[in-house]
Parts: structure tokens; sequence; C-alpha cells
């Protein structure tokens, strides 16, 4: 990818957050460690590079798991990661199977009814990517008659669906993770996609010259993690946590590192 195009998306995914991180909270008592909370960490692992399995040991990573597990170190408790589908996590969430939700989730006014959302920690838009050797498609004004291929209960998906409603396209059809949203383009099922930038950046870079994206960016969305809405303790300590690893300069590391 060109790089001032690389430099000006991390300046915007930053630039809220910078402006957001005012006061911290204040260091927390260590916790001996038997006495340390352990929660379980919600996510849905094919969303590079916030949340993708590692070939080689099989084990979740990547930007959100890193900054999660910062927090909890931080803040003096335990978590585990665990996969699932990303229409699950809210769910799952609400039913105690899981504590906390990492896994790239735009804060929503919808799921705000559900969770409880942290501070945001990034901020990153829709954008609209085709096959690379597509010239017909320059832009959301040329999707007429096309089919669009998204991810299960993503912002993504509900974008689909609106340019859906207002016979903007043709047809949206849904998969349950986003490596085979990108895949049904590349063997023609889907005429496009609608998906977080960065996530779709990260799968251009993986397979050169395979995808590309076109227009302008959709949306502007900011991520964050979930707890259940009565959590507000543990909210509170992701927020703290969150703070402290901006003001440390941890978090503008790990973006040096993945973006
Ligand atoms: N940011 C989008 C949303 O919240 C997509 C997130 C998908 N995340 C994932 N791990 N698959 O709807």
């Amino acid at each position: 990818m060109n790089k001032i195009f690389k430099s000006a998306l991390v300046v915007m995914m930053v630039a809220a957050l910078v402006l957001s991180a005012g006061c911290g909270g204040g260091t927390p008592e260590p916790a001996p460690s038997d006495e340390r909370e352990s929660y379980l960490v919600g996510t849905e692992p094919t969303f590079p590079p916030f949340q993708m399995t590692d070939e080689g040991t099989g084990e979740i990573i990547g930007f959100d798991i890193d900054l999660i597990n910062a927090i909890a170190e931080n803040q003096g408790f335990d978590v585990e990661i665990q996969s699932l589908g990303f229409d699950g996590l809210i769910p799952a969430l609400q039913s105690g199977q899981i504590d906390i939700i990492a896994s790239g989730m735009t804060i929503t006014e919808a799921r705000a009814l559900e969770v409880q959302f942290s501070d945001p920690y990034i901020n990153a838009g829709l954008a609209l990517a085709v096959l690379e050797e597509n010239t017909e498609i320059e832009s959301v004004d040329d999707l007429e008659g096309k089919i669009v291929g998204v991810q299960i209960g993503t912002t993504g998906a509900i974008l689909a669906d609106e340019l859906l409603d207002e016979g903007k396209i043709d047809g949206v059809r849904t998969f349950n993770t986003i490596d085979v949203v990108m895949m049904e383009m590349v063997n023609g099922g889907v005429d496009a996609v609608i998906n977080d930038l960065p996530v779709t950046i990260a799968y251009i870079n993986q397979q050169p010259g395979m995808i590309k994206i076109v227009g302008e960016t959709l949306t502007s969305e900011s991520y964050g993690f979930a707890v259940r809405q009565e959590d507000s303790e543990l909210a509170a300590k992701i927020n703290a946590g969150l703070a402290e690893l901006i003001e440390s300069g941890f978090y503008e590391e790990l973006i040096a590192e993945y973006f």
C-alpha cells in the first residue's frame, strides 16, 4: 500500500483517541495472583490485524488481544481468550459465557442498549473492496445490480442491508467469517465486499494483487471493548488501564507494531 495513504490511515485511527484520552485513573494496588479475578474474553479471529490465528501455534493473536492483555496486566486481572462467531458474541456476553468482548467491535447506539462499551480504543471506518481487475465499480454508486458480501452481524452487514433497502444493490450474501467473504469475491460469488478498512488492507497485504479498495471510506467508526451492562466496575478498570497505556506510550508502540 501507498505509504502516504498508510500514514494518513494511522493518523485518522489514532487522532480521536489522543483527543479522548484525557485523565487516567489511579494506579491500582497489585493483587496477589491467587486473588486475581480472571475474565473470559470472546473474539472472532478472522479479523487481522485486530484478531487472527497464528498459523504456527494456533493461538489467537492481534492488536486487540495484546491491548486487552496489557490492560489486564496493568489492572491486576487475568484474561483468557475464547473464539466465537461474531454474531454470537453479544449473546455469549449476556448469558455469562464470556465476560469481555474484544473483537474490533464498533460502538453503536443499538449495541450500547445491550452491552456496556469501554472508551474507544481505535477508529476504523468501513470501505468498499472489489477484485483488482474490476474496472466497473469505482464507488458505492456503481453497485446497482451487484451482490455485496459481508460478515454476519457486522456494521458492514447493516450498511449493505440499508443499500439493499434503498435499491442501490441487488443482493447481500452473508458469511460467518471475513476470510470466507474475501474468498467468495475471489471466486466470483460476490461483486464487492463491505468491511472495516484496516482489515481489508490486511487481507490485501496477505495476498497482494487480488483485491483493491475503491471509493471513499464509507463510515467513521470507533471500536470499544464490551462488558455486561451491570459490570461497571470492570468497564472502569478497562478504561483506567487503557488510559494508562496511552499515557505510558505502550499504546503508540502497539500501533506502530501492527499498522
Ligand atoms: N467493526 C465491525 C462491527 O463491529 C466488524 C467487526 C468484526 N469483528 C470480527 N472480529 N470479526 O460490526
